[in-house]
């Protein structure tokens, strides 16, 4: 057959075995297996066909690899036919998770059978996709058009009870032997004269839907976009699920895939679903470096980032401890902790009795003794390293050997911090992102000294926690918050050249970032920065270096908590609103310091605001803070909402080309000085060499 196919008779059913680990993708071996098998079939003694799959799952989908690379035959379409004009039933055996392209697999089948603890699923448009071998097709006729909506342009699975209950799944199956259970199902299938049943048959009933159903999903979807453009394309498709015939539908699928597929988003995502992955490993790292076992935490200190730090913990089932100054903290600390998990209870999103059961597994102290025993700390006080160094000091002398201790610092030297133990090689930076509990990026970093079961137990039970992990080397705020450093400062200039905080918000909201920059310091507080500027030496002596947020400042206008910052807030809705005073005094200021204002172009907001950090970024990368480009890439979309559809910083510089983002920051250089505007000489030597960072981080793979 193939290597990663096989087929066997057993008794009356015909099997197809795929095996094409690590999680069966579709890969032109395994379409070409499946066909082969299929027509194997249909000549021998078989009465009907189980298609199962080896190993941790069935079919995930397509070989996402392939994409981008000239089509190779058979096509998936071709396969999924041949399967549903089989002249037996063809049976879908569904373990662990059946997506995409898999789960196609399984609706083209005459019947799907699953152990209960798998799940099904369409998760293309994370990838920037639409199902594209039949999916919207076929689920609105058995599923309804609404479910089909949902289920596809949310791309979220769908555990096997639920796709039960919703048509999806004909059968569940009882025990661990999968093979020997859907063998019964099938035989069970034939005995009773069971039909071939083809979802294709199925009339979809559209009398459920209003008249401008198609209409407002578009608009609904539209709003939360962020330049991503495969959810209107899945609703034209289940729209032609309810107005074409099955094959027209499937045609106009297919060819909306190919539009999407060969599209900038679906590549910058697929970009970032294989860099979110590489992001987890460390390249000098023994594949089978030691774990040490992680079974009670202790987190110290229960503000902002402590709490939300527990529960990340409690919520996978770990035990936390909180330690805090005095009982009052404490008690306010485990308080927001109960306030979080009831408004996530309230939207119906956990139920009650796992609330309690989280909420029991925090415990609080003031006390280390009771923290003697945990095997991770992770300290989350105030941003002030003699009280971080005092902190580890008591760490170190009451944990027992072999705990991690990490701190979650934001800037501060995590080998400044570890010098204050004996066991610097237990000392790592675990830098969480607010909300704690929500933010999905894990920055890790990695001090000269730590231990490499330290770093592989980190990276593990980050992954545990459902973090995305990044690991970086100790620099003045790692590699998210260094790179932060021009954008803030580049959003307030553009201000005294011309524009208003509005217009440079909007453009990059346009963008795709989920907020603007000057939003986003009036929701953080301008205070925040304010006084970390207050606390900085290194700031260049230049009185138009955060003017405005600095002026707004002194004029009591910290951001939301004031009421007013670069905007004006509602206080009811909290929508921001342009201010008159704060835009004359922007003026004011620009004619002080002689500065002409002027128009300014959308196109250089986003090259103003964005340049800076790319430039950041490769520093960054010359510097060996970061492993890899795309290890950026990962850092700015989970832990700073950078629009996934354009992929991250530096792969927005690999599309844009780094000898126009090398030509652009000269250009900025030779206008506003190269204080701010020195070309990394990484960014410098690829735009010349007429390279990107994709193929840097290619060419330095593996080493
Ligand atoms: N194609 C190619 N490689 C894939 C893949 C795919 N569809 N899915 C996973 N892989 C690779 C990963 O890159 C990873 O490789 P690595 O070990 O070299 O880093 C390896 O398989 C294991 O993946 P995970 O680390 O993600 O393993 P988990 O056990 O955590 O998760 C999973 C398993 C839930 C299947 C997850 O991998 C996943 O969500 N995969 C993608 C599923 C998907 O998006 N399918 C749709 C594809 S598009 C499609 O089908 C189009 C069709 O409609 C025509
Ligand atoms: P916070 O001010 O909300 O909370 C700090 C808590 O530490 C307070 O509850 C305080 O009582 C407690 N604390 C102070 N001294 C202590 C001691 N000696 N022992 C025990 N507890 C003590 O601060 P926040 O925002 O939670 O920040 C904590 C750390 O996390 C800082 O290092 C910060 O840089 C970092 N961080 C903050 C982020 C944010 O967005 N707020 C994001 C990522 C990291």
């Amino acid at each position: 057959m193939s290597e990663a196919v096989s087929y066997e008779l057993q008794d009356e059913i015909g099997v197809i075995s795929v095996n094409n680990p690590p999680v069966n993708a579709l890969a032109q071996i395994v379409r070409e297996g499946i066909l082969r098998s299929l027509e194997l079939a249909q000549e021998d003694d078989s009465k009907a066909i189980v298609l199962c799959c080896e190993g941790r799952t069935f079919i995930a989908g397509a070989d996402i690899t392939e994409f981008g690379k000239p089509p190779r035959e058979p096509g998936l379409p071709k396969v999924l036919s041949a399967i549903e004009n089989s002249s037996k039933p063809v049976v879908a055996a569904i373990h662990g998770t059946a997506l995409g392209g898999g789960f196609e697999v399984a609706l083209a089948c005459h019947y799907r059978c699953a152990i209960k603890s798998a799940k099904v699923g369409l998760p293309e448009v994370k990838l920037g996709l639409l199902p594209g071998a039949g999916g919207t097709q076929r689920v609105p006729r058995i599923a309804g058009v609404k479910a089909a909506l949902d289920m596809i342009t949310s791309g979220n699975p769908v555990a096997v009870p639920k796709a039960h209950n919703m048509g999806l799944i004909d059968a569940l199956l009882d025990g661990d032997d999968l093979l020997s259970a859907s063998v019964r199902y099938a035989m069970g299938l034939i005995e009773s004269g069971a039909p071939l049943k083809r979802i294709r048959d199925i009339n979809i009933d559209s009398k459920e839907l209003e008249p401008d159903f198609f209409e407002n999903a578009r608009k609904k979807l539209a709003r939360r976009a962020r330049g991503q453009i495969a959810q209107d394309r899945i609703v034209s498709c289940i729209e032609a699920a309810v107005e074409l015939p099955i094959d027209e539908g499937l045609e106009r699928e297919r060819e909306l895939f190919l539009e999407l597929v060969s599209s900038p988003e679906s590549a910058a995502m697929r970009h970032i679903f294989f860099a979110e992955r590489q992001a987890a490993k460390i390249k000098d790292l023994p594949k089978d470096a030691a774990l040490r076992p992680i079974n009670k935490v202790a987190v110290i200190g229960g503000g902002t980032m402590g709490g939300g730090i527990a529960m990340c913990f409690a919520n996978v089932g770990i035990p936390v401890v909180l330690l805090e100054v005095n009982d009052e903290a404490l008690d306010r600390g485990l308080g927001i902790i109960r306030k979080n998990y009831n408004i996530t209870v309230q939207k119906g999103k956990l139920p009650e009795n796992q609330m309690e059961q989280r909420i029991s597994l925090i415990s609080g102290t003031t006390n280390y003794e009771d923290i003697a025993d945990v095997d991770m700390v992770i300290e989350a006080v105030f941003e002030n390293v003699d009280l971080k160094k005092e902190i580890f000091g008591k760490l170190d002398s009451v944990c027992k050997q072999g705990a991690i201790l990490a701190t979650n610092t934001s800037y501060q030297d995590v080998d400044i911090i570890s010098e204050a133990t004996a066991r610097p090689q237990d000392v790592v930076g675990m830098h969480f992102f607010s909300p704690a509990n929500v933010m999905k990026l894990l920055e890790v970093v990695r001090g000269e000294k730590t231990s490499d079961d330290v770093l592989a137990t980190v990276m593990q039970i980050g992954k545990k926690i459902r973090k995305v992990c990044a690991l970086s080397r100790v620099c003045y705020g790692f590699i998210g918050n260094r790179m932060l450093g021009g954008y803030g400062r580049e959003a307030q200039m553009l201000l005294l050249d011309g524009c208003t905080p509005s217009q440079v918000d909007s453009a990059l909201e346009g963008f795709g970032m989920a907020m603007g920059p000057l939003a986003m310091g009036d929701l953080a507080g301008l205070d925040v920065g304010y006084k970390a500027r207050e606390a900085r030496t290194d700031l260049p002596d230049d009185p138009k270096l955060y003017r405005m947020g600095t002026l707004l400042v002194e004029m009591g206008r910290h951001g939301q908590k004031t009421g007013s910052g670069f905007y004006k807030y509602d206080p009811e809705t909290r929508k921001r609103v342009a201010d008159p005073e704060v835009e004359d005094r922007i003026i004011e200021e620009a004619n002080k310091l002689g500065i002409e204002r002027r128009a300014v172009s959308d196109d250089e907001i986003l090259a103003r605001c964005f340049y800076p950090l790319i430039n950041e970024g490769a520093k960054i990368l010359e510097e060996g803070i970061a492993q890899r480009a795309s290890d950026i890439d990962v850092v700015y979309i989970y832990g700073y909402a950078f629009p996934v559809a354009k992929g991250g910083p530096m792969h927005y510089a690999d599309a844009v080309g780094l000898k126009n983002v090398y030509d652009k920051i000269c250009e900025f250089r030779d206008r506003y000085g190269e204080e701010y505007w020195s070309p990394a000489p990484l960014l410098k030597q690829l735009a010349e060499e007429g390279k990107s960072f994709a193929e840097w981080d290619k060419e330095r793979s593996g080493s």
